[in-house]
């Protein structure tokens, strides 16, 4: 067992040897994320435990891997495609539908969201790409909808559905909410956040960094309050150096990581933070996501509630006060005078005073 414990992070280590130079430098400790066959029941294991993991050999998308730009150009329809727009190579998510709702503070949106066809997007990129200083950068996320033409029609339909399908049921994932594809430029990056949904993230074209954090960091990664447009993201940029007074626990800070290629499926687990960037040195990027919501709360809840439950609470109390206050600055207040009034040490001689524990 052993044995074949330190062979398979063998495996691992070699594989990530390769991109040694290639990556960022980071300050905290990252592991590698087990690359395993996807008939092997330790992928099937960590998949069942929401634990992240690449799967090789998979024919989950084999049919996309021909997308090539020229290919998407030609067959992806003259529909408009969502299409970001970035001064540096962070695309950071925001929420516009958030905008409004901080009167205080004045949010200037970091990337800016442009239609365009599939046709026009590739123009930009190739112009973006001559630019030697980057100022310009583009990012294409477009959900795979109705109206992509019939060659891509019959590449999805060959997608390998009933694999996805055994997952889901095993797993007790609930329906699949949307496939996105993305197209970015090398160096991309798509800064630290967590989604709610399950995702089984494929690669399509060129290469990706992925650095995965468990929801157990969540008081390390700092995300945004809820009502901020940049909700569900990390306050940190990890590629740069981070200020301990301003951010102590990122002392405590952990991840796993991995590249992905062409064909890897790398499960995303829901709630775990991830921050993806495609490799500096390399091509275009093409990936296809497939989300999946969370599948019903199970019938016996047990305690102590896993991290996960727990993030979930955290948001729901989160939101209950958002919408009921509307100032980030009164539910500070509020939160504060639950806690210092009422559950602080200083406030509490012993927990529950006065009240005896049953024999
Ligand atoms: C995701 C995601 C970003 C990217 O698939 O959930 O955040 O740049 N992807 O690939
Ligand atoms: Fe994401």
């Amino acid at each position: 067992m052993a044995a074949a414990a330190a062979a398979r992070e063998d495996e691992t280590a070699s594989y990530m040897q390769q991109f040694d130079g290639r990556l960022n430098k980071y300050d905290f400790h990252l592991e590698e994320i087990p690359r395993l066959s996807h008939k092997d029941r330790r992928a099937e294991a960590l998949i069942a435990a929401e634990k992240p993991v690449v799967l090789t050999g998979t024919s989950l998308v084999k049919t996309a891997l021909k997308w090539s730009l020229p290919y998407l150009e030609a067959n992806l329809g003259s529909g408009d495609c969502n299409v970001y727009e970035s001064k540096t190579n962070r695309f950071k998510y925001y929420d516009d539908k958030k905008l409004t709702s901080t009167p205080d503070f004045k949010f200037v949106p970091p990337t800016h969201l442009r239609q365009m066809t599939f046709s026009e997007f590739v123009t930009e990129l190739r112009q973006c790409e001559k630019n030697p200083k980057r100022k310009k950068r583009v990012y294409l996320q477009q959900p795979l909808n109705d109206t992509v033409g019939p060659a891509i029609v019959r590449d999805f339909v060959h997608f390998d559905w009933e694999w996805l399908r055994e997952n889901q049921s095993r797993c007790n994932w609930g329906p699949l909410t949307s496939n996105l594809l993305l197209v970015g430029m090398a160096g991309n990056l798509t800064p630290a956040h967590y989604d709610e949904q399950q995702n089984f993230f494929c690669q399509v074209e060129g290469q990706k960094h992925c650095m995965l954090f468990a929801p157990d960091q969540f008081e390390n990664m700092y995300p945004y309050p809820i009502g901020h447009p940049c909700d569900r993201q990390s306050q940190l940029v990890l590629e740069e150096p981070i200020d301990s007074n301003v951010f102590p626990n990122v002392s405590k800070l952990r991840g796993v990581h991995t590249v992905v290629g062409p064909g890897d499926v790398l499960y995303i687990p829901m709630y775990w933070w991830h921050q993806i960037q495609s490799l500096a040195d390399g091509e275009h990027t093409t990936s296809v996501t497939f989300w999946y919501r969370a599948g019903p709360s199970p019938k016996e809840i047990k305690w102590p509630l896993s991290v996960e439950q727990k993030v979930a609470v955290t948001r729901n109390i989160e939101k209950m006060l958002h919408e009921a206050l509307k100032d980030p600055n009164e539910v500070r207040h509020v939160l504060r005078m639950i806690v210092d009034g009422r559950y602080s040490a200083t406030n509490w001689k012993t927990p529950y005073e006065g009240m005896e524990k049953p024999v």
